[in-house]
């Protein structure tokens, strides 16, 4: 039977899930089966209005497949925990790269011994560490752009290339320990620029193959176990790291190169909502630029700068996480078939009034005390054994980077609109740009 219905319909197809459903005991979940990746284009609360009607649980189309819908923190850490073994998270294929590929799919032990590696290799000193270079990096490259003429249109590229120019440096030199403005530094940034030209390329083609075996080779060489000498402040870095414990192998090697390559867009798209609400809250920079970094905030406390970025985090960057089911599973009574895409929603749990009033008014107050809802209201970082390690890390960088901007800068923006759904994430207006203006010196 199941047979028939794999060769009658493609695997993710609506008419596949409901011919599930009818050798299934249990219903498909609530809902229409409306289109969210047309409806979502004009229409971001849509998700937040559909589990008020429905329910948390509801089906929907997304680019012709079926896709279930889970609205609630609660719910999806316990969807994911009791099914961990049969949800499989979609991203990169890169196994033609390397043994294993992306930590992101992999599962069981596999995971779990790589996680552990990775995890001992990411120092919150290495940060410290290299604080100077990361400054130089976002300090040159918005000097860079403050001082560039252009015609006020082409200010919202200008911005979005000097972001993932900082982001690409940042990621290098934490995780590689090119120093910027070394020839070391600058050989792997032309490598990822071959990676990825113009943003994350998810089928990999020739380039792709050769861009990364560039970057490896160059790596290896330099600043692997076997380079007689490391160039300085390999040292502080995640690979140095890895290569003094003896954990380096080709998988974690890869690993490391490609998650420079897709954490430089969530960082830069990050960067970029922090520009937009810079820009919006000219009163709040001006604190942040008034704020003594080097102060460490009361027990209890955070930097408004780090406040800031949290906020920003929980408006606008964190959205979802996505599985395959790898089989039929039942959750809370509802069939979640086989091939089925389970979106489980952050970005709308992020807005409940219960934990956060005014959900939709920019408010970093919200988290200057340290203590945060807990994580089954706020959880920018994922929910399960696949949650960001890399959290604390990118938080760091996001306040030097809004730091380097409030101390020189006071930006106003060019062009401005209603957020767009871009390839991966909603981001900032297509035109939105900002001019930087020069902040009147800080005594
Ligand atoms: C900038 C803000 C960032 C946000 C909001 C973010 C968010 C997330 C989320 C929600 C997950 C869980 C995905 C899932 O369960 O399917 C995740 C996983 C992951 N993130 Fe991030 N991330 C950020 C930055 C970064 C950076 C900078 C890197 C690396 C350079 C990175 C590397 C990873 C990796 C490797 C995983 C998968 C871990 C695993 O499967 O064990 N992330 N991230």
């Amino acid at each position: 039977m199941l047979k028939k219905l794999r060769a009658k319909f493609p695997r993710r197809s609506v008419a596949y899930a409901r011919a599930r459903a009818l050798v299934s005991r249990h219903p498909l979940p609530p809902g229409d089966l409306v289109r969210l990746d047309v409806i979502e284009k004009n229409d971001r609360t849509f998700l937040l209005r559909r589990a008020t009607e429905v329910g948390p649980i509801f089906k929907a189309i997304a680019w012709d497949e079926f896709w279930v819908c889970i609205v609630g923190l609660e719910l999806g850490r316990r969807l994911l925990r009791e099914h961990a073994d049969a949800l499989r998270p979609v991203t990169l294929k890169l196994e033609p790269l390397f043994p294993k590929g992306f930590l992101r799919q992999m599962q069981g032990e596999d995971h779990r011994r790589y996680r552990k590696a990775l995890q001992r290799a990411i120092r919150g000193e290495d940060l410290a560490a290299n604080r100077r270079g990361l400054d130089a990096i976002a300090a040159d490259a918005l000097a860079r752009y403050a001082t560039q003429p252009r015609a006020a249109e082409d200010s919202a590229a200008d911005l979005i290339r000097t972001l993932n120019a900082i982001a690409s440096g940042m990621l290098i030199q934490i995780f590689f320990g090119a120093q910027f403005g070394t020839p070391q530094f600058e050989r792997v940034l032309a490598g990822y620029h071959r990676l990825g030209p113009y943003g994350l390329v998810w089928n990999l083609g020739p380039q792709q193959h050769a861009a990364f075996a560039e970057i490896r080779d160059f790596l290896l060489a330099e600043f692997g176990g076997a380079a007689t000498s490391h160039p300085p402040g390999a040292e502080a870095s995640i690979l140095g790291q890895l290569v003094r414990e003896g954990t380096l192998d080709a998988t974690l090697l890869g690993n490391l190169i490609y998650m420079v390559e897709m954490g430089r867009y969530d960082t830069y798209s990050l960067f970029r909502w922090l520009v937009k609400y810079a820009a919006d809250h000219p009163t709040l920079l001006d604190a942040i630029a008034h704020e003594d970094a080097s102060k460490v905030p009361p027990t209890g406390r955070r930097s408004l700068a780090e406040a800031f970025v949290i906020e920003t985090l929980r408006m606008d960057q964190s959205e979802r996480l996505i599985r395959v089911a790898q089989r039929d599973l039942v959750f809370e009574g509802w069939l979640i078939p086989k091939h089925a895409t389970v979106r489980i929603c952050l970005w709308e749990p992020h807005k409940s009034p219960a934990t956060f009033p005014e959900p939709f008014r920019f408010d970093p107050a919200r988290f200057l005390a340290e203590k945060d809802p807990g994580a089954d209201q706020f959880a920018p970082f994922g929910l399960d054994a696949h949650q960001c390690p890399f959290g604390d890390l990118a938080i760091g960088l996001s306040v030097i980077f809004l730091r380097a901007l409030a101390r020189a800068y006071v930006p106003a923006s060019l062009g401005d609109g209603l957020p767009v759904k871009g390839a991966f994430h909603w981001e900032p207006a297509s035109r939105f740009g900002v001019k930087l203006e020069p902040r009147p010196p800080i005594t």
